[in-house]
C-alpha cells in the first residue's frame, strides 16, 4: 500500500466525511479514540454550520456552545480566540468541537466587533497589523477575559474553568492561571493552547495550573528559538506542562487548514486530541470553588 493510500483510508475512517458533516456522536468502526478518563474523542469539525448561540454581556459578544454526549457538568472551557475572531465559522466550529466532548464553552469576542479580516496576511489589502494590535492591548483585553470567566461562573454554573487559547488568546489563558487569579475567584484550572503569540517567559513561569501547547514546525510567530524558550519556562515549575511538535505545518495549524492537504487535516485532529486528553485528565483533578 501506498503511503498516500494509508493516510487516506486512515483518514477516510477517522475523518470520515459522513460522521463529520452530520455531526454523527458515534464513530465509525476503528475511529474511536480514547482519552486517559476512557472518554471516547469524536473527529473534530472541519466544516458546518456553528451548534451555539450568542450573548451579549455589558456590551461584550460571546458565542455559547453547549455540552453534547457525555456532559462533564461544572466543566467549561474558556475559548480564546486567534485575531479572526467570532466573525470566523472555524473559530466556531472548533469550539463546538470542544462541546462535542462534554465542555460548556463560551468564546468572548476579544476584538470588540473588530477582529482582523480574513486577509490579515496581506497588507496590500489595508490591513495594518501594528495598528490592530495597539488597539488590543492588554488594558482593553484583560477585562474582557474577566468577564468571560465571571458569566462562566455565575450565569452557567461552571466551577471549574479550562481555557483554550490560540495565536492571540494564548497569552490570556496563562495571564490568568496565576495563584492570584484562582484566589478572586477569576482563574483558569486547565490550559490548552495551540501556536500562542506573544505570551511571556513569566507569564508562562507564574501559572498555577497544568498547561499543553501544542506547536508547528513553520510558526513564523514561535520559531525554534522561542521554542526552546517556552519550553523552559514550562518547565520552570511543578505544575504539569507538555509540549507537542508537528511538523510541516504553519501558523493557525488548529483552526484554519487547507482542507484539501491530509496532513493539514490529520494534525488538526491530533492538535484537539492533545488537548482533550489533557483536559480530560487533568479537569477532574482540580478542586472547583
Ligand atoms: C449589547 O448590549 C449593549 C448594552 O449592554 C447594547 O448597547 C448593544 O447594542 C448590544 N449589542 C448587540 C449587538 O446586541
Ligand atoms: C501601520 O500603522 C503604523 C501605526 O499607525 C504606522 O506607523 C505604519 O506606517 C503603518 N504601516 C503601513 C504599512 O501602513
Ligand atoms: C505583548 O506582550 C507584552 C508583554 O506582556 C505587552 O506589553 C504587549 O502589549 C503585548 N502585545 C500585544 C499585541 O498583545
Ligand atoms: C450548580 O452546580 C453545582 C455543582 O455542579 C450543583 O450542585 C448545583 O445544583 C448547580 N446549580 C444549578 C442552579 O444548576
Ligand atoms: C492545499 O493542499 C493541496 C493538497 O496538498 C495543494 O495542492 C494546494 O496547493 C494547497 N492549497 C494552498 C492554498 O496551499
Amino acid at each position: 500500500m501506498l503511503f498516500q493510500d494509508f493516510l487516506d483510508a486512515v483518514l477516510g475512517l477517522f475523518l470520515g466525511a459522513d460522521a463529520v458533516s452530520s455531526g454523527a456522536e458515534t464513530l465509525p468502526p476503528g475511529a474511536v479514540k480514547v482519552s486517559p478518563q476512557g472518554n471516547c474523542i469524536t473527529p473534530v469539525l472541519y466544516e458546518g454550520s456553528p451548534a451555539g448561540y450568542m450573548i451579549n454581556v455589558s456590551g461584550t459578544q460571546m458565542y455559547v456552545t453547549e455540552p453534547k454526549g457525555h456532559v462533564k457538568k461544572g466543566h467549561g472551557l474558556l475559548y480564546l480566540s486567534d485575531v479572526l475572531g467570532l466573525a470566523a465559522p472555524d473559530n466556531l466550529i472548533l469550539a463546538d468541537s470542544f462541546a462535542r466532548q462534554g465542555y460548556f464553552v463560551l468564546a468572548p469576542d476579544l476584538y470588540q466587533g473588530h477582529p482582523a479580516p480574513d486577509d490579515h496576511d496581506r497588507p496590500d489589502l489595508g490591513f495594518n497589523a501594528t495598528e490592530f494590535l495597539d488597539a488590543h492591548p492588554i488594558s482593553i483585553t484583560d477585562p474582557v477575559v474577566e468577564l468571560a470567566i465571571k458569566t462562566m461562573r455565575t450565569a452557567f454554573n461552571i466551577t471549574k474553568v479550562a481555557s483554550a487559547g490560540y495565536c492571540f488568546g494564548a497569552k490570556y489563558t496563562f495571564r490568568f492561571s496565576t495563584a492570584e487569579k484562582a484566589a478572586a475567584g477569576l482563574g483558569v484550572d486547565v490550559i490548552v493552547v495551540a501556536h500562542p503569540t506573544n505570551v511571556t517567559d513569566e507569564e508562562i513561569e507564574a501559572r498555577v495550573a497544568p498547561a499543553s501547547i501544542a506547536a508547528g514546525q513553520y510558526d513564523m510567530y514561535m520559531p525554534e528559538q522561542r521554542r526552546w524558550q517556552i519550553e523552559s519556562a514550562l518547565l520552570a515549575t511543578n505544575y504539569g506542562a507538555s509540549m507537542d511538535l508537528y511538523s510541516d505545518v504553519p501558523h493557525g495549524f488548529a483552526i484554519r487548514v487547507n482542507l484539501s492537504d491530509p496532513v493539514a487535516r490529520f494534525v488538526k485532529q491530533e492538535v484537539f486530541n492533545q488537548h482533550i486528553t489533557w483536559l480530560d485528565y487533568w479537569m477532574p483533578k482540580v478542586p472547583g470553588y
